[in-house]
């Protein structure tokens, strides 16, 4: 399938091949920054969203059309899986996701279910089949996850948190429970993210957005033992990128592992994050999101010099997190044209 895609940069990071520049996306660009996405997003409500495939196919391909970035991510989220699983998950506006009915005990984690995803999940592999078709192999279509720790935090937690305390206390005070809830989330991960790249995927990225939570002997633990689980069952069918928010700590692990690249965030400098994963493997990050609120001029200054301390190979150019909602159009496009028109200074 590779060999088919047109801007194969993306790709050819992933394999670690020399390129004149890096690729560029940047994680969540299907988002609420675009004004064409906010007109969709009045009309539906967030599931809705994800459930029709030709709004998320629309909305995939909204910020590819108006920047051009060489990957397109596809527009879903991490908690569609929890919901297959039996779990209720609502988006509620103006507030993020709310789950009524938290898992917390021993009993509610034997009410989970680790469901038939092609079933459950059928309108996602719809909306990869619509969204290549769209795509027209222009660039490649990435597929995504959380991590099963990251699952967990919601579905303990009920809801977004500044420590997802109660996550934590779950893990620490019924660990027989926690694991038996992370291996469920585990096995229906594998089997949902395996559905994406057979329905058309080009790469699948794990988001561990609250690993950075965990000590690092936890993390060994409750994280990254699942994530590579699914690093291990994914390695044949496509390049897997995990990404863990505030987990530099983790980098020389992760590097050891077969993911094809690592995600960094801003809090780790280039230099540290190849030292820490033994500067062979492809990394991807690190622009810290609020720096996207300097003027255009300064935020081309600041990718040419990431650029130059990750080196333009085995390097893809990202966010250290999600782009911000109130980012303004000209400076997200600042950063994707920095990158388009970075030359090697030897
Ligand atoms: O990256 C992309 O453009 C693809 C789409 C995508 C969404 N969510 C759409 C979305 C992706 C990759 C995600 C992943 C996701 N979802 C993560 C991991 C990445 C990260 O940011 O850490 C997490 C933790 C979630 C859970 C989630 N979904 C939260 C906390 C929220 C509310 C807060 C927020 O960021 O808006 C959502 C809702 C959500 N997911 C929105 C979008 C565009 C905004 C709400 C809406 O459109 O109504």
């Amino acid at each position: 399938m590779w060999d088919m895609i047109k801007n194969d940069l993306y790709l050819r990071a992933l394999k670690g091949e020399t390129v004149d520049r890096p690729p560029v996306w940047m994680m969540r660009q299907a988002g609420r920054y675009l004004p064409e996405f906010q007109e969709i997003k009045a009309k539906y409500d967030f599931f809705t969203r994800c459930r029709t495939p030709e709004l998320a196919s629309e909305i995939t391909v909204q910020p590819i059309r108006r920047y051009g970035m060489d990957a397109a991510i596809l527009f879903s989220d991490i908690l569609v899986i929890p919901q297959a699983m039996n779990i209720e998950v609502e988006m509620k506006p103006d507030f993020g996701p709310y789950l009524p009915n938290p898992v917390r005990t021993q009993k509610d984690v034997d009410n989970v279910i680790v469901p038939d995803v092609h079933v459950e999940l059928d309108y996602v592999m719809q909306a990869i089949k619509v969204t290549k078709q769209m795509l027209n192999d222009e660039v490649p279509l990435i597929g995504f996850a959380g991590s099963p720790w990251t699952i967990l935090c919601y579905c303990v937690q009920g809801q977004g948190s500044k420590n997802f305390d109660k996550a934590k206390q779950f893990c620490f005070t019924n660990p027989i429970a926690a694991h038996q809830l992370l291996q469920k989330i585990t096995d229906t991960t594998i089997a949902y993210l395996k559905a994406k790249v057979a329905a058309g995927c080009d790469a699948v990225q794990i988001f561990d957005s609250w690993g950075g939570m965990l000590s690092p002997t936890d993390y060994t633990e409750f994280s990254w033992q699942y994530i590579n689980q699914i690093i291990e069952a994914l390695k044949d069918d496509a390049p897997v990128i995990a990404f863990g928010k505030g987990c530099w700590f983790a980098l020389h692990d992760m590097a050891n592992s077969n993911a094809s690249a690592l995600g960094v965030d801003w809090t780790c400098s280039p230099q540290n994050a190849r030292y820490l994963s033994g500067g062979k493997i492809t990394l991807q990050g690190n622009f810290d999101p609020t720096r996207l609120f300097s003027p255009p001029a300064e935020i081309k200054k600041m990718v040419n010099q990431m650029i130059n301390e990750f080196g333009k190979d085995r390097y893809i150019v990202n966010l250290g997190h999600g782009i911000l909602p109130n980012i303004p159009l000209d400076n997200a496009k600042a950063f994707i044209d920095a990158v388009k028109e970075y030359k090697s200074p030897n």
